[in-house]
């Protein structure tokens, strides 16, 4: 029987990720199946079960993450620290590892696609939701100069910081109380979902130097982005190589297997122009 991989969210139907992982097994001479999966809302459990009859892997998306979280057997250090898991691996003794790929699929597009070094930078994280704290502690593994947090409500800012601290310089604040520019911004917030900007100050926006990058993506340059622009930021970057970067992780962790994200990076871009 061929090897089982599925993507579970709600709604499901638009996820690039079949696509993805097909050109990954192409281009790695993988033989595998990888679908596309509709959890109904108040059971992600029972779906995700029933396919783990069969199934050797699957990435969760929206709203299903901490669901994943909660199913798993064991966990990896990095999505115990994150709250929450995108990728179930079932291991050869039935059991589900739960892992988040999402911070190491950001690290590698800034890193390894974007080739910023990120290492003494100052680094500001708008948003505190699930988004923001899966990034942070791979963004402290890169060694910023300062990671700070910037949230709407403060408390939850507040909250990650004390979830990190031992990781690295992690800082909680309110949008009002940001003074200085950064060399790196990374807009966590859903507020691109909706076309809206978070309340940021273009003195954050150090003219030619700050780089600024929006975990979504879209046909069209997102508020943000077009916000950082009209700016004078350095450059502007959008979620579309982190998307891919977060799928050649969980194929690495399913298959052993590292899949070369360029080709299809590019084969994605391409689509969405
Ligand atoms: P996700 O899982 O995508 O991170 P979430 O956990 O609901 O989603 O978090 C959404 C984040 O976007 C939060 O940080 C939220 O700020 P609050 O904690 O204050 O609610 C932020 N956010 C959403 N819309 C926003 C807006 N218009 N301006 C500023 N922040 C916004």
């Amino acid at each position: 029987m061929t090897d089982r991989y599925a993507v579970f969210g709600n709604p499901i139907a638009h996820s690039k990720s079949p696509q993805i992982h097909r050109l990954f097994a192409e281009q790695t001479g993988q033989s595998l199946s990888y679908e596309a999966l509709l959890a109904p809302l108040a059971d992600f459990t029972g779906a995700a079960r029933s396919f783990f009859r069969d199934g050797l892997g699957a990435n969760v998306t929206v709203p299903f993450k901490e669901d994943a979280f909660r199913l798993a057997d064991s966990l990896t250090e990095r999505a115990r620290r994150a709250g929450a898991v995108n990728t179930l691996k079932k291991l050869e003794d039935g059991s589900l590892l739960g892992d988040t790929t999402d911070g190491a699929g950001l690290v590698n597009d800034l890193v390894g696609n974007a080739r910023l070094s990120l290492h003494g930078r100052r680094i500001l994280l708008l948003g505190a939701g699930g988004a923001v704290r899966g990034v942070i502690e791979p963004l402290l593994a890169q060694r910023p100069a300062s990671l700070v947090v910037a949230n709407r409500t403060r408390e939850k800012a507040e909250e990650l910081a004390r979830i990190f601290a031992d990781l690295g310089p992690v800082e909680a604040v309110g949008f009002d109380e940001l003074q200085q520019s950064f060399e790196l911004i990374v807009n966590g917030t859903s507020a691109s979902l909706t076309g809206e900007l978070p309340p940021i100050s273009p003195k954050l926006i150090q003219l030619g130097r700050t780089v600024c990058y929006d975990m979504m993506y879209a046909k069209e340059p997102t508020a943000f982005n077009r916000w950082a622009d009209s700016q004078g930021a350095a450059r502007t970057i959008d979620g579309l190589g982190m998307l891919v970067e977060q799928a050649a992780e969980a194929f690495l962790l399913w298959r052993g297997v590292r899949p070369d994200s360029a080709p299809v990076l590019a084969e994605l871009r391409r689509q969405l122009l």
